[in-house]
């Protein structure tokens, strides 16, 4: 766990002109996958609450589940930087209450930073959570946990006035200590001209490819979740084939042919021999 990159590592690569990978992991099997393959960011993303939870969206899911996710994922990776999201109501709350659970999710959760959603009204969030010590990653464009209710699941910063009001969100992140920040969903121009204007990295998702890094959920990219957004792509279909292993087993299972004798252990003749005895005299 001593060489995982850190929130200055993922700066540098800003810095150097190369583009941050980022792409989201649940448990330690898949963890493990995604850091062996070189990404450089595992999110533990509150997508957990659908792609892993089955809910219809991403606001509930709680802390107690997200700490359960992301220490399986974190026990998993080696290299790539842990970031785990704060669920929905454990930051909105208050500055304490954010800095608790920001703190919990570390401690218990083993993450080595936090990504929250929201602009300028979770400023003074980010900012509490980095004094406390930990890196924060901001999440602004469409925010799932309050799209929800409110705006829906739609483009953002169409507008003018929209897309000036996300790049004043962009600089009071930077400027309150957050060291990554994820447009979701935003038009690929204002995209580009908030990670213009940001000394920090910005990862993208759906917002085009001007961004500094990019992002998307390991479900959606290997087919295993029925309802993705328009903005993923999936790079393997595996929900075909792991069906499929799952029919040969229960076939084999009922026709007997699993398991085989390559698969069987047996006792020690002689004791095979004395437990038979003993078995038959009572
Ligand atoms: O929860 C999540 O997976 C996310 C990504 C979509 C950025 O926040």
């Amino acid at each position: 766990m001593g060489s995982r990159l850190t929130a200055r590592d993922i700066i540098q690569i800003k810095k150097k002109g190369r583009k941050i990978t980022m792409l989201t992991a649940y448990d330690y099997a898949f963890a493990r996958i995604v850091d062996q393959a070189g990404i450089d960011i595992v999110l533990v993303g509150d997508s957990a609450s659908m792609v892993m939870m089955g809910h219809k969206d991403t606001r509930f899911i709680t802390l107690g589940e997200m700490i359960t996710f992301c220490k399986s994922v974190s026990r998993g990776v080696e290299r790539a930087m842990v970031v785990g999201d704060m669920p929905f109501m454990s930051f909105q709350t208050s500055r304490i209450e954010a800095v608790r659970n920001a703190g919990l999710l570390v401690k218990k959760g083993l993450v080595d930073a936090v990504k929250l959603e929201g602009g300028v009204e979770m400023a003074d969030r980010v900012k509490a959570i980095v004094d406390a010590g930990i890196p924060v990653m901001g999440h602004i464009g469409l925010t799932p946990q309050s799209a929800a209710m409110t705006r829906g699941y739609r483009l953002t910063a169409k507008s003018a006035e929209e897309a000036l009001k996300l790049v004043r969100d962009a600089e009071a992140l930077q400027e309150a200590g957050a060291f990554a920040i994820v447009l979701e969903y935003v038009a690929a121009e204002v995209a580009e001209a908030i990670t213009r204007r940001l000394d920090i990295p910005t990862i993208g998702i759906g917002s085009g490819p001007a961004c500094d890094g990019q992002v998307l959920v390991l479900h959606d990219i290997l087919g295993l979740y029925e309802n993705p957004p328009p903005f993923s792509k999936k790079y393997a279909d595996i929900l075909l084939p792991v069906k499929a292993a799952i029919e040969r087993y229960r076939q084999e299972v009922i026709e007997g042919i699993f398991p085989g004798e390559e698969h069987t252990r047996h006792m020690d003749p002689e004791e095979l021999r004395e437990f038979l005895n003993r078995l038959k005299s009572g």
